[in-house]
C-alpha cells in the first residue's frame, strides 16, 4: 500500500497534467491557441481548396511573345464587338490600351506627313471579353527577366476561363489565326535574322506577281514547274524516309532578277522569305545552323551572296575562333547536316559561280542550277511590252528599241554578228524605263544608257588607270 502510494505520487507531482488541466488559466490559453491554429489551419485549407477548385474549374491558356500566335491574340482581342446586355458591356470595355502605329509613305501627299494605321490593342493589365457565351479572362503582363537573343522583356497574354467554356479556345485560336491570314492576304512576309531569332522584317510587303518578273523564255516555268512539283511530293519523300528539301542556286550577273525572282515565287506558293546574307558581318556557322533549325514555316529560305561562304574557305583559326562570318564548311553543315530542317526549300543566290565548289551542287544541296544572265532580247522585248504595251499599241516602238540595242550591240553581238563582249541587265533596262514612264521615244533615244560602265576588251586602258563612267 505505501509502495503503491509512493509510486503514484512520485509522476503525479511531476506531470500532474489533471492539475494543469484544472487551472482556468492555463485551459484557457491552450484553448485560444488551439482555436488559434484551427483558424490558420482552416484558412490555409480554404486557399488550397479554392486553388485546386480554381485549377479544377478555370482553364489557363497561356501564350508567350515568342510565340507567332501571340500578335494574332493582340489582333483578335482588339476587333471592336457588341456586346449585348448591360452588364456584359460595361464588363468586357477594355480601359487600357496600348497602341502599335505603322507608317508608310503611300499616298498623294509625298513629302508630307506619311499616311499612318494605328492599331489598338489591349494594353497591359486584366481584361474581360465576352466570346460566345464564354467570359474569358485577359491577362498581359510583362516579365521583368528579358529574351537574351533580342534583349526584348519577356511578355506573356493569358487566357482564363471556365473549364465548361474551354473548348472557346479553340475557336478564339482558329478566329485570331484567320484574321491574321486575311490581313496578310497578298502579302509576303519577309523575315529576318534578329539575334539569335527570326523575326519579320518590316510589314509583309505586296506580293510581287511573278509576271513582274521578266526571264528568258522558259526559264521561269522550268522551276515553278519544279517547285510545286515538290510541294505536291511531301508524302514521296516521307514513304522513302528521305528529309523533304530541295535547293536551288541562281547564279548571274548583279540585277537579273535573282533575288526579285524568289520572292514573287513566295508571292506565287504563298510562301514567306527567310533571308540570310552570307556576307552579312556576324553571321557565324553556328547561328546559321541554329537558325536552319528553326525556319519559320511556310517560307522559303533564300541566302544570298553564297559565295561568300567560299571566300570564307578557312575553317577555323588556329585560336578555334570560326571568323565572324559562315565559312564553307558551316554554310554545306546548314543544309544538310544532322542540324538541318527536314522540310525546306532553300535558294542560294551568287554573282560569282566560278567561286563555286563542286561540294555544293550534290543533291540534296543544291538540286537545281539556274543561270539567270543578261537581257536577252526576247527579255527586253517582254519588259518594253510591261511598260509600253498601252501606249505602242502596234510593236513599231518595241521594233525600233530592239533595233536600237542591237545597233548599240547590247545582245552580244555586233552589226557585222561578231562577237560584242557587251551586254546589259534587266536592272538597266528596267531604270531605263522607269526615268522615261510615259516616254517610249525618250527610251529609245536614252538606249545608249543600257551600255555597261566597265572596262571592255577593246579598250586600252593603261597599267593601273581606272577609267571612271562618264
Ligand atoms: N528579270 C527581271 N525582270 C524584272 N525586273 C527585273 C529583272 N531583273 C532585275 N529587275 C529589277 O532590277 C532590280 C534589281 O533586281 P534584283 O535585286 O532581283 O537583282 P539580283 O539578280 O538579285 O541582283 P544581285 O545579284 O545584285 O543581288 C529590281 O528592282 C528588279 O525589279
Ligand atoms: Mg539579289
Amino acid at each position: 500500500m505505501r509502495v503503491g502510494m509512493s509510486t503514484s505520487s512520485a509522476p503525479s507531482s511531476l506531470f500532474n497534467l489533471d492539475a494543469l488541466f484544472d487551472n482556468p488559466l492555463f485551459a484557457g490559453g491552450i484553448g485560444l491557441a488551439s482555436l488559434g491554429a484551427a483558424a490558420a489551419f482552416a484558412r490555409k485549407g480554404a486557399i488550397v481548396a479554392l486553388g485546386a477548385a480554381r485549377r479544377r474549374l478555370l482553364v489557363n491558356v497561356e501564350i508567350s511573345k515568342q510565340d507567332p500566335a501571340y500578335p494574332w491574340i493582340l489582333a483578335w482581342l482588339s476587333q471592336p464587338r457588341e456586346n449585348p446586355g448591360f452588364l456584359a458591356s460595361r464588363l468586357t470595355r477594355i480601359h487600357n490600351l496600348s497602341v502599335t502605329t505603322t507608317t508608310s509613305s503611300r499616298g498623294a501627299n509625298l513629302g508630307g506627313p506619311s499616311n499612318a494605321h494605328f492599331f489598338l490593342q489591349p494594353g497591359y493589365g486584366r481584361h474581360i471579353v465576352k466570346f460566345g457565351g464564354a467570359y474569358i479572362a485577359v491577362n498581359r503582363e510583362k516579365h521583368s527577366t528579358a529574351n537574351m537573343n533580342t534583349g526584348e522583356p519577356h511578355e506573356i497574354v493569358q487566357l482564363t476561363t471556365l473549364w465548361a467554356h474551354r473548348h472557346a479556345f479553340e475557336a478564339i485560336f482558329s478566329e485570331a489565326h484567320q484574321l491574321a491570314a486575311k490581313a496578310n492576304e497578298g502579302r509576303t512576309i519577309v523575315y529576318a535574322a534578329r539575334g539569335m531569332d527570326w523575326a519579320s522584317l518590316g510589314e509583309p510587303r505586296k506580293k510581287r506577281p511573278l509576271g513582274s518578273v521578266v526571264l528568258d523564255e522558259g526559264v521561269k516555268e522550268s522551276i515553278v514547274t519544279d517547285v510545286k512539283d515538290f510541294l505536291s511530293r511531301q508524302q514521296w519523300y516521307v514513304d522513302r524516309g528521305i528529309p523533304y528539301r530541295r535547293g536551288y542556286l541562281l547564279f548571274g550577273p548583279p540585277g537579273s532578277g535573282k533575288s526579285s525572282f524568289i520572292q514573287a515565287l513566295a508571292g506565287e506558293l504563298d510562301f514567306g522569305v527567310a533571308m540570310v546574307n552570307l556576307s552579312e558581318m556576324g553571321m557565324t556557322d553556328d547561328k546559321l545552323a541554329y537558325l536552319l533549325t528553326k525556319l519559320p514555316k511556310r517560307s522559303l529560305l533564300l541566302l544570298e551572296d553564297a559565295d561568300a561562304a567560299f571566300v570564307n574557305r578557312r575553317q577555323r583559326d588556329a585560336d578555334g575562333y570560326s571568323g565572324a562570318s559562315v565559312t564553307f564548311s558551316g554554310l554545306l553543315n546548314a543544309l544538310d547536316g544532322l542540324a538541318a530542317g527536314e522540310e525546306r526549300i532553300a535558294f542560294l543566290t551568287t554573282n560569282h559561280i566560278d567561286r563555286l565548289d563542286p561540294a555544293l551542287i550534290r543533291p540534296g544541296r543544291v538540286d537545281m542550277m539556274l543561270r539567270l544572265g543578261e537581257a536577252t532580247k526576247y527579255q527586253a522585248a517582254q519588259m518594253w511590252d510591261r511598260f509600253y504595251g498601252d501606249v505602242d499599241k502596234d510593236g513599231s516602238g518595241r521594233e525600233r528599241f530592239l533595233q536600237r540595242l542591237d545597233e548599240l550591240g547590247l545582245f552580244g553581238t555586233d552589226r557585222e554578228g561578231k562577237p560584242s563582249n557587251r551586254h546589259t541587265s534587266t536592272a538597266a533596262i528596267q531604270g531605263l524605263f522607269l526615268f522615261n514612264k510615259n516616254d517610249a521615244q525618250g527610251a529609245i533615244d536614252m538606249a545608249e544608257g543600257l551600255i555597261p560602265r566597265k572596262f571592255e576588251a577593246e579598250d586600252t586602258v593603261p597599267d593601273g588607270a581606272i577609267k571612271t563612267p562618264p
